[in-house]
């Protein structure tokens, strides 16, 4: 009879490269029962089978197919499905990566049932609001009993809530381990070759964040920007789902392709880590490639007005660009300088410390968590 059981829920692609350390060091204790749950917010090759495939990630035991749709009608189809698994299942905990609606919906779920949730990514805060990724941390963090947290601003974030600090985890950041673990093997495949792009020669960008592509005027201006930028570099953009519709429904991908921009699908794990590896420079929104590319010393400019992960800003790896698109016309990939940011807990052995945690829960069974 091993510790006990955890439900691990994944459901979007920031999470599978999120929680694929930790679940591969609880299973290499061998001392916990794992289940894994994809409510499917993510469901099509590139955005999910292709991401799962490269991270060696176990097969998910259960899928819940969610799918698209408002974010009421995505959260609440995702909660009512994981609920019912919950009711099958009976696990001692919950494990949940990052911010995005699959992890509310399934925080959400488990707390109204009274089952422990244990949060990777914790205390992560814009202070943005408007950010739909900002309300589900908030509310995920309330509802967690056991908050890993991934650098150093995340604690005092979650003390200012009054959450008590005996349910916070300093473990580091598990998507630096999937990193670590994966980044000579995306080194070796050279991905820039298949755009014929030469290492250190260009900029890839990825953008996809509802302030920067629904809107109509400001999807125009970061067009604008890439144009300028592919007329001195050369620029590849493997395009998020939603910023293709966007590109389409505004009549701009032709201008893009027309100034040479290399547009793709989204591309699987290995092949982009390999292209942030070669790129001379990032130009992104996502909080996950701010801190990759810190990781990996490549210069990032971030298409937003603030950032989560301000420790990237600190280390001097990451420029935050504010809204204004301009200034990415003006990027020179082969000049600029690679400098490897140093943080505390980003060496590859978060997911570790996050299982022992989980361990130590399970085995000591405190009143806090298990009330
Ligand atoms: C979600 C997360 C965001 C994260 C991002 C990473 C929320 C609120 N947002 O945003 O934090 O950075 O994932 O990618 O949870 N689509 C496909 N194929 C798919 C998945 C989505 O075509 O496999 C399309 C959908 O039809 C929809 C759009 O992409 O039009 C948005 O998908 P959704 O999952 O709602 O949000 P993301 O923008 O991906």
């Amino acid at each position: 009879m091993g510790l006990g059981s955890v439900v691990h829920v994944v459901g979007a692609r920031p999470n599978f490269v999120k929680m694929a350390p930790v679940i591969a060091a609880l299973e290499e204790r061998g001392d916990v029962e794992q289940r894994i749950v994809h409510t499917g917010q993510h469901y099509d090759e590139r955005m999910s089978s292709e991401m799962l495939t490269d991270l060696e990630f176990p097969e998910p035991d259960v899928f819940l197919g969610v799918g698209s749709g408002t974010h009421g009608a995505q959260t609440a189809r995702a909660l009512e499905a994981f609920e019912r698994v919950l009711l099958d299942e009976e696990p001692d905990l919950v494990c949940v990566g990052g911010d995005v609606n699959s992890t509310l919906a399934v925080a959400l779920a488990a707390a109204k049932l009274g089952i422990p949730i244990a949060h990777v990514e914790a205390g992560l805060r814009s202070y943005d609001w408007t950010m739909p990724e900002e309300i589900n941390r908030v509310l995920t963090d309330r509802l967690s009993q056991i908050l890993f947290t991934h650098s150093p601003e995340a604690a005092p974030n979650l003390a200012l809530e009054g959450i008590d600090p005996a349910r916070v985890h300093f473990v580091g950041n598990t998507m630096i381990d999937s990193l670590r673990r994966f980044e000579a093997r995306a080194e070796e495949r050279m991905p820039w070759r298949q755009f014929r792009l030469e290492r250190g020669d260009y900029v890839l960008v990825t953008l996809h964040r509802p302030s920067n592509v629904d809107g109509g005027r400001q999807l125009a201006r970061v067009v604008d920007a890439l144009v300028a930028l592919a007329d001195h570099a050369r620029v590849v953009f493997p395009v998020h789902p939603r910023t293709t519709e966007r590109l389409r429904a505004e009549g701009l991908l032709s201008s893009l392709l027309g100034a040479g921009v290399d547009c793709t699908e989204p591309l699987g794990y290995l092949d982009f880590l390999g292209l942030q590896i070669g790129a001379g420079a990032v130009v992104t929104d996502s909080g996950g490639v701010q801190e990759e590319a810190s990781a990996l010393g490549v210069p990032c400019f971030t298409l937003r007005p603030n950032t989560e992960r301000p420790v990237t800003i600190a280390q001097g790896t990451n420029t935050l660009l504010g809204e204004d698109p301009g200034p990415i016309g003006e990027i020179r990939p082969r000049e600029l300088e690679h400098r490897v940011a140093r943080i505390e807990g980003w060496d590859g052995y978060a997911g570790q410390r996050a299982a022992e945690v989980i361990a130590h829960v399970l085995q000591s069974r405190p009143a806090e968590v298990f009330a």
